[in-house]
C-alpha cells in the first residue's frame, strides 16, 4: 500500500510514550538478571500473557510491577536508546517523553540517577540517528498533589534540564481540580504542561484541564467526542489531542479500532496527533498504530501528511528545529 509506505516514511513526532511503557518483556528480564531482582512472573512468554488489560487500572497495576526492575541510570539509559531505536525506524525525528519520578523516588532510586540514565540514552540517540528529544516529568494523579509539590521540590534542582510538566496514571475519581495549585506552579517556573483528560474520564476532566491547569495539550482527550460544544471550542483553539489508538483499544476504551472516533475528531476539525503511549503493552509502535488505524480508516496521503505535520507543529521544537522537518 502506497498510501501506508508513505504515512510510515512521513518525518513525525511522537508528543505521548511514557519511556516506561516501552519495556519490553525481554529487557524487563535481562534487567531483572543483572539486577539480581525476581519478576511476579516464570519468563517472558508469562509476562506477555498477562498483556489482557480489562481497563486503565488493570495495566497500570502490571505497568508499575514491572518498571521495579529499573534501578540504574544504565538500566534507564538503555530503555532510552531501545524506545530510540523503534522510533527511527518508524519515521520520528523528535520525541518528547514523559517519565514518572514518583514510581521511582518512591522505591529509594534517586531523581537524578533517573534523569541522567535517559539524558545518556538521548544524547546516544541523537549521535546515532539525529532523533532530538525533549524531558517531561509526569505526576502521578492517584497520588496527593501535596506528593506532588514534594517531587517537585526534587526536580527543581534540575529544572534547566526538564522541559515541561504532565499528569497521568489513574483518571477517575482523580480530575485535574485536584491539582491546579501544582500546575500553577510548573507554569510559574516557565515550563509548559499537558494533562491526559478524556482518556476513561468525563469531557468535564477535558474543559479542567483546559481552564484549571491551562494545558498546551490534552493527552488522549477521545472522550471530547462526547460533547460537541467541547469538539467546537477544542477545534477554534487549535489545542492538540495527542491520540493513542491502539493503547484506547487495548485498554477496552473502544472494543475495536473500527468503533474509535478518530474520524469524527478529524471531521470536527481537530488538530491530532498519532502516538503509542505505552508502545510494549499495547501491542506497537507508532508505526504498528499506524498500519492499525490504516487498515480500519483507509485514509489518504493528504491526512497522514496533515497528522505529521501536527505533531511537528504541535510539538515543543522550536521553530528553528521545525523549518528543519518541514
Ligand atoms: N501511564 C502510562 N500510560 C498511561 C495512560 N495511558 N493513561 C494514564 N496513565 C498512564
Ligand atoms: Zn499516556
Amino acid at each position: 500500500d502506497p498510501v501506508l509506505d508513505f504515512a510510515l516514511r512521513c518525518p513525525k513526532a511522537e508528543l505521548h510514550l511514557h519511556i516506561e511503557g516501552s519495556l519490553e518483556p525481554e529487557l524487563a528480564f535481562a534487567m531483572a538478571e543483572r539486577n539480581g531482582i525476581r519478576l511476579p512472573y516464570a519468563d517472558v512468554d508469562a509476562l506477555r500473557a498477562a498483556y489482557d488489560f480489562a481497563d486503565l487500572q488493570s495495566f497500570l497495576d502490571l505497568y508499575y510491577a514491572c518498571a521495579d526492575v529499573l534501578r540504574t541510570a544504565a538500566d534507564f539509559r538503555d530503555l532510552m536508546l531501545a524506545y530510540l531505536a523503534r522510533a527511527h525506524a518508524d519515521g520520528i525525528v523528535h520525541a518528547e517523553i514523559f517519565f514518572d519520578p514518583q514510581t521511582h523516588t518512591a522505591r529509594g532510586i534517586r531523581f537524578q540517577t533517573v534523569l541522567e540514565g535517559l539524558e545518556a540514552g538521548a544524547a546516544e540517540g541523537l549521535a546515532r540517528w539525529g532523533i532530538s528529544s525533549r524531558l517531561i516529568v509526569c505526576f502521578l494523579r492517584h497520588l496527593s498533589e501535596e506528593d506532588g509539590f514534594a517531587t517537585l521540590a526534587e526536580v527543581e534542582p534540575f529544572i534547566a534540564r526538564i522541559h515541561g510538566f504532565g499528569l497521568d496514571s489513574s483518571e477517575r475519581g482523580h480530575p485535574p481540580s485536584k491539582f491546579e495549585r501544582l500546575f500553577a506552579r510548573c507554569r510559574a517556573l516557565g515550563k509548559p504542561v499537558v494533562a491526559h483528560a478524556g482518556e476513561e474520564g468525563p469531557p468535564a476532566y477535558i474543559y479542567e484541564a483546559l481552564d484549571l491547569l491551562k494545558v498546551a495539550r490534552i493527552d488522549h482527550g477521545v472522550r471530547a467526542s462526547e460533547d460537541p460544544a467541547l469538539l467546537q471550542r477544542l477545534a477554534r483553539e487549535r489545542m492538540p489531542l495527542t491520540v493513542c489508538p491502539l493503547s484506547n483499544v487495548r485498554l477496552c476504551v473502544f472494543a475495536r479500532m473500527e468503533q474509535h472516533t478518530l474520524p469524527q475528531l478529524l471531521a470536527a476539525g481537530l488538530n491530532i496527533t498519532l502516538n503509542s503511549d505505552d508502545p510494549a503493552y499495547f501491542g506497537g509502535y507508532l508505526g504498528d498504530n499506524i498500519r492499525a488505524v490504516q487498515a480500519a480508516f483507509h485514509w489518504d496521503a493528504a491526512t497522514w501528511y496533515q497528522l505529521a505535520r501536527n505533531s511537528l507543529e504541535a510539538s515543543f521544537a522550536s521553530p528553528a528545529e521545525q523549518a528543519g522537518w518541514i
